[in-house]
């Protein structure tokens, strides 16, 4: 079994220190500012419209010459501003849409430069955070090394770099189409092992840094026979955030990893039907951007949420190979 029998995963708390304290970025100053967008022609995808809680968040937005610190945090959340704020400029590979996007908004909120990428930028067009002046979006492919060298070089220094790009379709789908296997893989796996393989080697240079990846619940599950393709690449994930930390903890970069259940993205509820309610413990948005940037806050090795969904995840893996057979994918 790929993985070990027994292999658990333990979310340490954070050891590490904080990241310095950073010097005060100047705004990067990207594009013209254009006539913001009503909130109301902005979605996540384009002609979608945002929910109330998220345009609330954003009309909330510091712009230039507004102190980042004007946006009003909940109490339970000032200590980890303080902590975000010091990393200032953020790229985000996935940052078009979903939970990319959703941290990306976050981020914004807390004053960070960004750099947004995913390969059709066109996702964010009437999106608010396009025509922002702190953040930058850039059409990158993550299976294309050489984009992905020139995008963090670009964009460089980086603070920290999440990596949310990821391809997951059913198992349905991929037995549909045996081409859409490879490209699951380069993405997956390839496409994170490259993204923190350039941003570590800037990262070392400048002394500093964090990466962030987000693999899934999927790949906490053993391999077993019927397993999916997604499962196996997220494991692998998983498993290049473990590698990645080993050996940058020595250079006092942080890895995180986070492992979430279901979100209720529109990627989700596109390979649903149009609706992932029935998906088990189904997370909000908002909730999975909440834990993630907690656990990047705290430089925490591993993130695993909802704890129902990691319990059951726990229990499958104890199951003999002919009941964990009969699994309903
Ligand atoms: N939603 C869930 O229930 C769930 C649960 C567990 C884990 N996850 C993981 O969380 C991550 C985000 O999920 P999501 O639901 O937010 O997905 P999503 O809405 O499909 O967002 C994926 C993002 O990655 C970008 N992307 C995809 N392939 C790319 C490539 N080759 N190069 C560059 N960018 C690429 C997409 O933009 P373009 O298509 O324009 O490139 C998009 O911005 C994925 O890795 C997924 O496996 C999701």
């Amino acid at each position: 079994m790929a993985g070990g029998a027994g292999h658990r995963w333990r979310c340490a708390a954070a050891r590490g220190a904080r990241a310095g304290r950073g010097r005060v970025d100047r705004y990067a100053g990207h594009g013209a500012s254009a006539a913001r967008p009503r909130l109301e022609e902005a979605g996540p995808l384009a002609g979608e419209p945002l929910p109330p809680d998220r345009a609330r968040q954003l009309r909330r937005l510091p712009r230039p010459g507004r102190s980042p610190v004007a946006v009003r945090l909940p109490e339970r959340a000032r200590g980890l501003h303080g902590a975000a704020a010091a990393m200032k400029r953020i790229m985000i590979i996935g940052g078009t849409r979903g939970i990319g996007l959703a941290l990306a908004e976050h981020y914004a909120g807390q004053g960070a430069t960004l750099a947004l990428c995913g390969r059709d930028t066109s996702r964010l067009d009437g999106h608010p955070l396009a025509g922002h002046p702190q953040v930058r979006i850039e059409a990158v492919d993550i299976t294309d090394r050489a984009a992905l060298e020139r995008a963090i070089g670009a964009f460089n220094p980086v603070d920290l770099l999440v990596v949310t790009a990821g391809q997951y379709t059913d198992a349905a789908g991929i037995a549909a189409d045996p081409e859409a296997t490879l490209p699951v893989l380069a993405t997956n796996v390839g496409g994170l092992y490259d993204a923190f393989d350039i941003a570590a080697r800037h990262m070392r240079r400048q002394g500093h840094g964090h990466l962030a990846a987000v693999a899934s619940i999927a790949g906490l599950l053993q391999d077993y026979p019927g397993a999916s393709l997604y499962s196996a690449s997220k494991r692998a994930a998983i498993a290049i955030c473990d590698t990645f930390r080993k050996a940058l903890e020595p250079f006092g970069i942080a890895v995180t990893v986070i492992v979430p259940g279901y979100v209720d993205t529109a990627r989700l509820r596109e390979l649903n039907g149009g609706d992932a309610r029935r998906k088990p413990f189904l997370q909000t948005e908002a909730q999975a951007v909440r834990r993630i940037v907690a656990a990047i806050a705290r430089r925490e090795a591993c993130c695993v949420f909802p704890w129902q969904l990691h319990l059951q995840v726990r229990l499958f893996n104890l199951l003999p190979g002919f009941l964990q057979r009969l699994r309903q994918k």
